[in-house]
Formats: C-alpha cells, sequence, structure tokens
C-alpha cells in the first residue's frame, strides 16, 4: 500500500484573498502528520483541495505521481484519499452496522463493478471489524439519530474508513469535545491507524494532543507554509513560537 503524496507550490485565491499561497509539502505513506495554524490559516481549504472540493488557483497535487488535481472528489476516493465528513446524521434509522455495510457494499461494488457484487455478508463482516476498531461495537445495534456526539463523530470517522483510504484526512476530529472525550477520540484514531497503517492527516488546535501523536508537524500562517518537520523541531522554530504558540509553550 503506498501512497505518497506530493503537494507543489498550492495556491488558493478568493477573490483577492490568498487562502492557501504557494505551499509545497510531501508526505510519506503510513505517517502520522498533523496540519496546525490560527484561525483561518488555509487549513480546511487545503484539505479541500486534497479531496477535490475545491480546485486550486495554481500548483499540483500528486498521490504516486498521479495528479489528482481536476479529478473529482468520488475519484479521489478510489485513488485512495478519504476524509470523515459529518454524514452519520444522514443516516438516521439506521443501525450503526447498517450504516456501516451500506458504506462498505457502495465503496466496495463501486471499485469492483467489473468482476460483480461484492456480497452483503462479507460487507457486514468488514464493517464489523471497522466498527471494533474504533470501539463502536457496543452501540452497533443502536440507530445513528440516537448516538452521543462523540460516538456519532467516531462512526464519521468509520464511515470514511470503509472507503479504505491510503491517507485518511480528519479536520478537527475532537471539536466540541471535553478533554476526556478527546483524549478517548484521539486513542481510538491512534489504535487504527495501527490497525490499518494508513497515513493519518489531521488537522488540530490542542498542541497537547498534536505533539502527542504526530510524526510530522506543517504549521501554516496567512496561507503559508510557516515551517513543517518534525514536531520537536517545529516546537523551536522560533517564528512558530512567536506566530502560534505563544511564550507559554
Ligand atoms: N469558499 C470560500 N470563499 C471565500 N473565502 C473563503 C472560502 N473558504 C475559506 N475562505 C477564506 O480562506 C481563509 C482560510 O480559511 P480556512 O477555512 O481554510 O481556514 P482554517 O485554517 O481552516 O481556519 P479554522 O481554524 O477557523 O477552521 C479564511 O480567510 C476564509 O475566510
Ligand atoms: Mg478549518
Amino acid at each position: 500500500m503506498r501512497g505518497h503524496l506530493q503537494i507543489s507550490n498550492l495556491t488558493k485565491s478568493f477573490g483577492g484573498l490568498n487562502a492557501i499561497r504557494d505551499v509545497t509539502m510531501a508526505l510519506e505513506p503510513g505517517v502520522r502528520a498533523a496540519v496546525i495554524g490560527p484561525n483561518g490559516a488555509g487549513k480546511t481549504t487545503l484539505f479541500n483541495m486534497i479531496t477535490g472540493h475545491l480546485s486550486p488557483t495554481a500548483g499540483s497535487i500528486r498521490l504516486d505521481e498521479g495528479e489528482l488535481i481536476g479529478l473529482r472528489p468520488g475519484a479521489i476516493v478510489r485513488r485512495g484519499i478519504s476524509r470523515a465528513f459529518q454524514v452519520a446524521s444522514l443516516f438516521g434509522t439506521f443501525t450503526v452496522r447498517e450504516a456501516m455495510a451500506a458504506a462498505v457494499l457502495s465503496h466496495r461494488q463501486r471499485l469492483f463493478d467489473l468482476i460483480g457484487a461484492f456480497p452483503a455478508p462479507a460487507a457486514f463482516e468488514h464493517a464489523r471489524h471497522i466498527l471494533s476498531l474504533i470501539g463502536l461495537s457496543d452501540v452497533e445495534k443502536s440507530r445513528c439519530d440516537t448516538l452521543s456526539h462523540g460516538d456519532r463523530k467516531l462512526l464519521d470517522i468509520a464511515l470514511a474508513l470503509a472507503l479504505e483510504p491510503r491517507i485518511l484526512l480528519l479536520d478537527e476530529p475532537t471539536a466540541g469535545m471535553g478533554r476526556d472525550e478527546s483524549r478517548l477520540m484521539i486513542d481510538r484514531i491512534y489504535r487504527l491507524w495501527e490497525a490499518e497503517g494508513m497515513s493519518l492527516v489531521f488537522i488540530e488546535h490542542d498542541m497537547d494532543i498534536v505533539f502527542g501523536i504526530a510524526e510530522q508537524v506543517f504549521v501554516l500562517r496567512n496561507g503559508a507554509l510557516l515551517a513543517s518537520g518534525e514536531p520537536a523541531e517545529v516546537r523551536r522554530h522560533p517564528q512558530v513560537i512567536e506566530a502560534y504558540l505563544g511564550s507559554a509553550t
């Protein structure tokens, strides 16, 4: 499972505003990477371009040498990049297991429609495997619309995993959670990464989490890449300290 992502000279302008400016970054397969930066730095815009939800003004995004720019979001998912969206709520009266099985089935059938349908029992099996990895087995028979906020976010991630990504993007997975709930969420995400071995790229404001689990950190400010590297390196970067971490960190 490869999955080398190379972003080169990426720029996105909204009218006169450069939300992303000339960003170049590389992600090795299997890495845990964090994207940090103040509000409005361009983090979500960067994700939106990687997933094909926004088209860049300039630059290139290559996955294992294949250009992604110009592909539709569904095609990018099939290349191996998926992200957790707030989709669990769409499954309303489905149970957690049904929602997952539906996601697995639709993905597998889209991939393998040339060689025949993926059998439903196998889809349920795979769905249950992901649910147990992410710690949702206890609620697999519950209706999606009865889940707690935290479980719903876990299910969003599980649904993204049903798409069998080589690179999983998470935009603020702990947003709106208290400290304990955030910890639990991060533990589960870490466990998934250990089990599945995909690259993980997450946007996160909590620096304890970032420096606790990222192997590589990218810092954006005003759309530009201010610094990148291993956490210890980034943490010592004078401009990062000044611009973002503050003197207390
Ligand atoms: N569709 C859009 N049209 C116009 N401007 C946009 C659009 N999307 C984002 N922007 C602007 O681009 C800049 C970067 O926004 P973005 O949402 O990427 O920041 P962010 O780093 O994710 O911030 P936050 O931490 O608040 O989520 C902001 O100034 C934002 O207002
Ligand atoms: Mg954002």
